[in-house]
C-alpha cells in the first residue's frame, strides 16, 4: 500500500498557486511588436537615447538610479562635458568626481563610477584595454554595476541581446503577465528576469528598442501610482487591465 507520504504530488509554487507558465514565443512576439511600436509614436526624446557611447550610457543608468529623468539631465551635460571618457575620469581626483555629482544624492553611485574607470583604465589596463566590455556577466564584475545596469550598458550601448529588470520593467510584466508575483520578494524578481528573457525580440537591434520601450511604458503609462490602461497598447492581453 502506498501511504499519503509516499505519493507523488504535483508541485506548487505556492498553496493554491499553479506554477506560472513562461510565455509562449507567439505571445512574446505580439507582446514586443504592440510595445516597439507603441514606443516610435510615444517615446521621449532623452540624449542618452541619442548615443551608443558605453560610458554616457553607463553615467546615464547610475544617476537614473532612484532619481527621476528631470533631474538628472542637467546633470548629465555637466558631468559629460567635464569628463567626457572613462580617461578623463579615471584621471580625476575622487572628490573632483563628488563635486560634479553634488546635488544629485546617493554619492556610493559617484565613488563606484570613479572607481569602475580607474580599473578598466589605469589597475587592469591589460584586462580591458581602456574600454568596457560588451558582456552582461562581464559588465556585471565592475564596481557599482548590478543586474540591471549591466542589462542596461549591454543592450543601450552594444546592441546585445540582453534582458534587464528595473523596478518600472517589473511592474510592467507583472502586470501583464502575472499579477499574483510581489516584485518585491527575491523568488518572483526572479520569476520575472525569466519572463523579461522570455520575451526578447530575436535581434539586439530590436532588443534595444524593446528594453527603452518597457521602461518608456512603465514610466509614462504604467506607473506605480496610476495605470492609464486606456492609453496602454498592451491592454488587449494584459492580466490587470482596467476599463478606463
Ligand atoms: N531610467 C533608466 N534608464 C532609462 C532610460 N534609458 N530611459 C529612461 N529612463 C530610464
Amino acid at each position: 500500500m502506498i501511504r499519503l507520504s509516499q505519493m507523488k504530488l504535483p508541485r506548487r509554487t505556492r498553496a493554491g498557486a499553479k506554477p506560472l507558465a513562461l510565455p509562449s514565443p507567439v505571445e512574446a512576439r505580439d507582446f514586443s511588436r504592440r510595445l516597439r511600436a507603441w514606443y516610435r509614436r510615444h517615446a521621449r526624446d532623452l540624449p542618452w537615447r541619442r548615443t551608443r557611447d558605453a560610458y554616457h550610457i553607463l553615467v546615464s543608468e547610475l544617476m537614473l538610479q532612484q532619481t527621476q529623468v528631470s533631474r538628472v539631465l542637467d546633470f548629465y551635460a555637466r558631468f559629460l562635458a567635464r569628463f567626457p571618457d572613462l580617461g578623463s575620469l579615471a584621471a580625476a581626483r575622487e572628490q573632483q568626481v563628488l563635486a560634479q555629482w553634488r546635488g544629485l544624492g546617493y554619492y556610493a553611485r559617484a565613488r563606484n563610477l570613479h572607481k569602475l574607470a580607474r580599473r578598466v583604465v589605469r589597475e587592469e589596463a591589460p584586462r580591458y584595454g581602456g574600454v568596457l566590455p560588451q558582456a552582461p556577466e562581464a559588465l556585471r564584475a565592475l564596481p557599482g554595476v548590478g543586474a540591471y545596469t549591466a542589462g542596461a550598458v549591454a543592450s543601450f550601448a552594444f546592441e546585445q541581446r540582453a534582458a534587464l529588470v528595473d523596478t518600472n520593467v517589473a511592474r510592467v510584466l507583472q502586470r501583464f503577465f502575472a499579477p499574483h508575483l510581489h516584485p518585491k520578494r527575491a523568488r518572483d524578481l526572479t520569476t520575472l528576469w525569466s519572463i523579461a528573457e522570455a520575451v526578447l525580440p530575436r535581434t539586439g537591434r530590436a532588443s534595444w528598442t524593446h528594453n527603452q520601450a518597457l521602461m518608456e511604458l512603465g514610466a509614462l503609462v504604467c506607473t506605480a501610482r496610476v495605470r492609464h490602461c486606456g492609453r496602454c497598447p498592451l491592454r488587449g492581453e494584459c492580466q490587470s487591465a482596467t476599463n478606463d
